[in-house]
């Protein structure tokens, strides 16, 4: 099996941790020679990314070059971008309100249309604003949440057939809500250059061994089909959700 590019970072807690990977990726974004290319990043929503935003936004703001950045999103409840469930409008508030950044650089999943159009919609948006790499859309970074039951991005138990589909963006409902979402599909994911799981809490600490580790039970979890082609995966733990792993 393909040793995957594999990075864990544990730090005490989810302040210092957000801090660290804040700088990290002003960092990666300004040394990024991407030339007359976007520098794309698709983010998660949730709320854990929450507090790393607003860090960049209040502390980084004026440290970035935003003109090359386009900021797209791995997934999006289909519900109106004021909503207090959408991620469009959380990143809004903790970040892009606070930077300025053109908006033909944003683009979001439009959660108010009709989730079947939307998902046709932002499929030609995909591709039309990345560069493509193995014929996919191209994300210098695609930052991951981890949920409860192993989900990442839309991505949910029973559905893991969407990391080997040859769509890059379709719609999906919600096991439990019924919440109807729209996400990019793990070819996408997988296609990206860097990788983050970006994961808090002690809820979360025997998922993180479990899909960081090598037992078969990982499979369950589709956060355990995330496997850069060529990129590398970098696990952003605090220490509850990496407790378990310094336990061997
Ligand atoms: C979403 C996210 C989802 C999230 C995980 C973790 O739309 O909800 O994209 O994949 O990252 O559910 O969410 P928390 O950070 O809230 O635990």
């Amino acid at each position: 099996m393909k040793k995957m590019n594999t990075t864990i970072k544990i730090f005490p807690t989810p302040q210092a941790l957000a801090e660290s990977l804040a700088l990290e990726l002003v960092n990666l974004i300004n040394d990024t020679n991407t030339e007359s290319l976007p520098f794309t990043i698709a983010l998660s929503g949730g709320n854990t990314p929450k507090l790393l935003f607003s860090i960049i936004g209040d502390q980084y703001a004026n440290f970035i070059k935003w003109n090359k950045v386009h900021f797209f999103w791995v997934d999006e409840r289909c519900v109106p971008p004021d909503d207090p469930e959408s991620n469009f409008g959380m990143t809004q508030k903790s970040l892009l309100g606070k930077i300025d950044i053109t908006i033909a650089n944003i683009h979001r999943i439009r959660g108010e249309n009709d989730f079947m159009q939307e998902a046709e919609r932002y499929t030609n948006e995909m591709n039309n604003f990345t560069v493509k790499k193995n014929g996919l859309p191209f994300f210098n970074i695609v930052l991951l949440g981890l949920g409860e039951d192993g989900h990442t991005a839309s991505v949910f138990p029973g559905n893991e057939k969407l990391f080997f589909l040859d769509k890059i963006c379709t719609t999906i409902v919600h096991p439990i809500t019924g919440q109807k979402r729209i996400t990019i599909t793990g070819k996408v994911i997988n296609n990206a250059s860097k990788i983050i799981f970006l994961v808090t809490g002690r809820s979360k600490a025997r998922l993180v061994k479990n899909i960081i580790g090598h037992g078969d039970k990982k499979k369950q979890f589709p956060a355990s089909y995330v496997i850069p082609v060529d990129g590398s995966i970098f696990w952003y733990l605090d220490e509850e959700s990496g407790s378990l792993l310094k336990q061997g």
